[in-house]
């Protein structure tokens, strides 16, 4: 990846842990200079340590608007403009709420929406300026293979992720048809080891029944989605707009779309 984002420079959300973490540290060590954005933002000094490249851990709640466009005005303040962002803040639970459908409150669908979804929207409509004026933007957002299939313990994050499958192909249509030079697309992720899944170490091992389920016999590692977005985001991908590519194992390879 050396030398792949040189001039370029990014805003990746969620970046404090997980897949964020090793997608900021994919770009930055492409040469991307990087505005790694989390609410969660105790490590930030250490963040940059392992960043391999230039870059920051900055607060930046994803579901709110003001954050977003304070972030962007940032990327352009500091670094010139921007060109990338790659959207990975999410959440799969709101603590002891059940999502199974007959039972799921308002306050954790709504929830599970505004972190998972809502957040792109704003995100998108904060970018695509910037994207446009700095005459390059690849766009991309995290799914998951639970917006692919149902599974009752998890109908709003389900659901969030997968209208995010649906939106950047609305995205890749507008800003094509604009002949806006932004591409968009989505990751859409397996079981990755990460804090998400449960604690490293547990997740994964020889009693998790989701390991069954993957083709390849295991979890994925953060830098193998990591690799995914890089290329997604780099020009490498030039011909690729509203796609959402699996990271999953083959897992997806069972299922029908
Ligand atoms: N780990 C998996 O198996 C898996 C599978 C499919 C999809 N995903 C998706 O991948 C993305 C990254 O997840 P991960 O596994 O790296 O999890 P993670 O828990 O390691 O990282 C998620 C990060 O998002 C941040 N975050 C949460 N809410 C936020 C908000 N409102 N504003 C800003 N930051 C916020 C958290 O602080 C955390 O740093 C998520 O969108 C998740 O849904 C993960």
């Amino acid at each position: 990846m050396t030398g792949l984002f040189a001039g370029k420079v990014a805003i990746v959300t969620g970046a404090a842990s997980g897949i964020g973490r090793a997608s900021a540290q994919a770009l930055a060590r492409g040469g991307a200079r990087v505005i790694g954005g989390d609410r969660a933002t105790g490590t930030a000094n250490e963040w940059r340590a392992d960043l391999g490249g230039e870059g920051l851990l900055r607060p930046l709640d994803v579901t709110d608007n003001a954050a977003w466009l304070d972030a962007v005005a940032e990327a352009r303040v500091r670094f010139g403009g921007l060109h990338i962002l790659v959207h990975c803040a999410g959440a799969v639970r709101l603590a002891k709420h059940p999502q199974e459908p007959d039972v799921v409150s308002e306050t954790v669908w709504r929830h599970m929406h505004a972190v998972n979804l809502d957040s792109l929207m704003l995100g998108v409509r904060a970018v695509i300026p910037a994207m446009r004026e700095a005459g390059r933007g690849s766009i991309i957002a995290v799914s998951s293979l639970a917006g692919l299939r149902g599974r009752a313990s998890s109908s709003a994050y389900a659901s969030a992720k997968a209208a995010i499958l649906q939106y950047v192909k609305t995205v890749a249509k507008q800003t094509g048809e604009q002949g806006w030079p932004i591409r968009c697309n989505a990751v859409v992720p397996g079981p990755i080891n990460t804090p998400m899944m449960g604690s490293p170490g547990l997740a994964g091992g020889p009693h998790d029944p989701w390991v069954g389920e993957v083709p390849l016999g295991r979890y994925g590692a953060p830098e193998e989605v990591a690799a995914a977005i890089a290329f997604l985001a780099s020009d490498e991908a030039s011909y690729i707009t509203g796609a959402g590519l699996p990271v999953d194992g083959g897992v997806s390879a069972a299922v029908a779309t």
